[in-house]
């Protein structure tokens, strides 16, 4: 088996190479807030935009997790339907990532034909290849109910830690997942009924026999790997080993298990929902009329794959998706019929976010201590929440969001340093070269000293993205913004226009020269300003493609996907090709300056 892990090697700057950018998958049983965005969706975007402009074939997948007990425990309470639960989550999601610039080539949902029919040919694979095992388990029943509860259902106290509000299966005060039968003080979650334990029959995935593959995987890709990451799933490995897992269950809303007989019986939410990022890239692939297409990030082992996910879901991602891939392999294609057999392509990496606090406190839905997407944009602009979310990226250690420090954040970098820095900039060459861009005639060294150091940020600030180090990554680039504030205020052209208009003209050149740079280096992380921007330094076309949302009909009820369509996207990780004598347009301020009151009145909301 082991040859089955093969080393990754990427050519320094070959052309093109696939790059799978996978999201986590949102609960669709509550609303998108900044910890979400900011653990994964957000940083997401970020990477795929950057590989995008470096040139690379981007696929970035994800969808909604229309299924688990989350939902099922929402539409109980509301007394709604499942599948009424997750449609209405869903419209939400797609309106939020569309006002927030996420683009998803496809963001879809695990309710649907295809997603069944891969998941249970992963199934089937697993099964055939000798993975999986039944077993009859202990499971947590309700008599009041007279039903299985799944584990969701039932809350206690972690037997690890001593949490008393845990998951039966997993805990979110130590992150360690649980084993349900262990729950100390047992509790039903729908009627606070004590619940007791009978047996069933279950499907188990047999990840001790897969453990030392899992373990080759992931010491290959320690030397890169976020500590976190590697602590969480190497560390299971080696303290306590793998065991089987059982991933069916005793419900009704999920995807069927394929064997007969078992009938009433689903999937695990967990076992399927990580299947999305397969069965995503091929209802991409099926929906572009080239069906085969999903190959190329799956199968190609030159692939990228990259899993952007918050710590919660670390052994999910970095174990168990690993295992359902190595212990599928071929005979997944065998099962659904494909031409070609090949293994799967492995996470090339996981980097998982930590968490984001809200004004030092742990960010609650029910509490509504919360910063949430849709309602943000409804008083804001998207990119001064991108841009303040990547300074405070959880990316080595928890981080806080405070709207003091939102408020400084975009009035003194996004509006002072860079905003008012390109507005300055424009309106002065409009205003005294006609919207021409002005001949600089012989460069000087302060120039020329300029031009390089933004030059250099293509190699500095891609560096950092390619390490999926964002935090660092943009603050590279608004040093480099502050860089060229300095130049102006040595070279001076407002003062120096009125004895010698030549040299003021070059150091407004140099200047543009270096804005329309900056724009690239900033795109990723405030795509919007930066396509303004690009308009206004009189370029046609735009940095980036378009998105789009679309009706998919299907057998289980039409699903509305969201899109992205790349082909008018121009832009490139390269410097400015501006050349003197070209056209530019009158710019606008490219961000709003906020009101110093804004920082109680939303302070004032929380816990509302
Ligand atoms: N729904 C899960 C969450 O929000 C994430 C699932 S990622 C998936 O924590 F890949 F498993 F879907
Ligand atoms: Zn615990």
């Amino acid at each position: 088996f082991h040859d089955k892990i093969q080393p990754i090697i990427f050519g320094e700057n070959s052309m093109s190479e696939p790059v799978l950018v996978a999201v986590a998958w949102p609960y669709a049983n509550a609303e998108i807030h900044v910890g979400n965005l900011v653990g994964s969706y957000l940083p997401a975007d970020i990477y795929a935009r950057y590989q995008r402009l470096k040139g690379n074939r981007v696929l970035m997948v994800s969808g909604t997790d229309s299924h688990g007990t989350p939902i099922t425990v929402r539409a109980e309470a509301e007394n709604r339907t499942p599948l009424d639960i997750y449609q209405s989550f869903h419209a939400g999601f797609l309106e939020l990532f569309q006002k927030l610039g996420l683009t998803y080539d496809l963001f879809t949902s695990t309710h649907t034909e295809n997603h069944f029919k891969v998941s249970q040919a992963m199934f089937s694979a697993l099964l055939k290849n000798g993975f999986m095992y039944k077993e009859s388990q202990l499971q947590w029943y309700s008599p009041k109910q007279a039903r299985f509860l799944p584990d969701r259902y039932v809350e206690g106290t972690c037997y690890i830690c001593g949490y008393t509000n845990a998951r039966s299966d997993q805990c979110d005060k130590c992150g360690n997942l649980l084993d349900p039968t262990k729950l100390i003080d047992p509790r039903t979650r729908i009627d606070g009924s004590t619940p007791e334990l009978r047996e069933t029959e279950h499907f188990f995935l047999d990840l001790s026999k897969l453990q030392p593959d899992i373990e080759a995987f992931l010491k290959e890709r320690a030397s890169y790997w976020r500590p976190n990451v590697l602590r969480q799933s190497l560390g299971q490995i080696q303290s306590e080993g793998l065991r089987g897992r059982p991933i069916t269950r005793d419900l009704e809303w999920g995807i069927p298990v394929p064997v007969e007989g078992w009938e009433g019986k689903c999937l695990y939410v967990w076992f399927e929902a990580v299947i999305g990022y397969l069965s995503a890239a091929i209802e991409w692939s099926q929906l572009q009329g080239q069906p085969d297409a999903w190959r190329d990030w799956w199968k190609d082992q030159r692939s990228k794959v990259l899993y952007f996910i918050g710590k919660d879901n670390i052994p999910f991602h970095a174990i168990i998706w690993p295992a359902e891939l190595l212990g599928a392999g071929k005979a997944f294609d065998e099962v659904f019929g494909c031409s070609d057999q090949a293994d799967f392509v492995l996470p090339y990496d996981v980097p998982a976010n930590e968490f984001l606090n809200l004004e030092g406190q742990k960010i609650s839905g029910s509490r509504n201590w919360a910063v949430w997407g849709l309602d943000f944009l409804t008083r804001y602009d998207p990119d001064p929440l991108r841009y303040y979310l990547t300074t405070i990226m959880p990316e080595a250690h928890d981080s806080d969001w405070d709207w003091n420090e939102f408020y400084h954040h975009n009035n003194d970098e996004l509006v002072a340093t860079w905003g008012n820095l390109a507005n300055r900039v424009l309106s002065f060459a409009y205003k005294h070269w006609e919207g021409v861009v002005p001949d600089p005639g012989q460069l000087e060294k302060e120039d020329q000293d300029l031009l390089e150091q933004v030059e250099k940020g293509f190699d500095t600030v891609g560096r950092e993205l390619e390490a999926v180090h964002l935090r660092a990554a943009l603050g590279e680039a608004m040093r480099l913004a502050s860089e060229v504030n300095k130049y102006l205020d040595q070279t001076a052209p407002w003062f120096t226009i009125k004895s010698d208009k030549a040299r003021a003209g070059r150091a407004i050149f140099t200047a543009m020269k270096a804005i329309d740079s900056l724009k690239i280096l900033f795109a990723p992380f405030i795509p919007f300003s930066s396509e303004k921007l690009h308009t206004y330094l009189g370029h046609a076309g735009q940095l980036f493609g378009e998105q789009y949302t679309q009706e998919v009909e299907d057998t289980l009820g039409s699903h509305t996907a969201l899109f992205y369509n790349p082909e008018k996207a121009g832009g490139k990780w390269q410097p400015s090709s501006l050349q003197a004598g070209s056209r530019f347009n009158a710019p606008s301020p490219l961000f709003k300056k906020l009101d110093e009151k804004i920082v109680n009145e939303e302070r004032l909301r929380l816990g509302q």
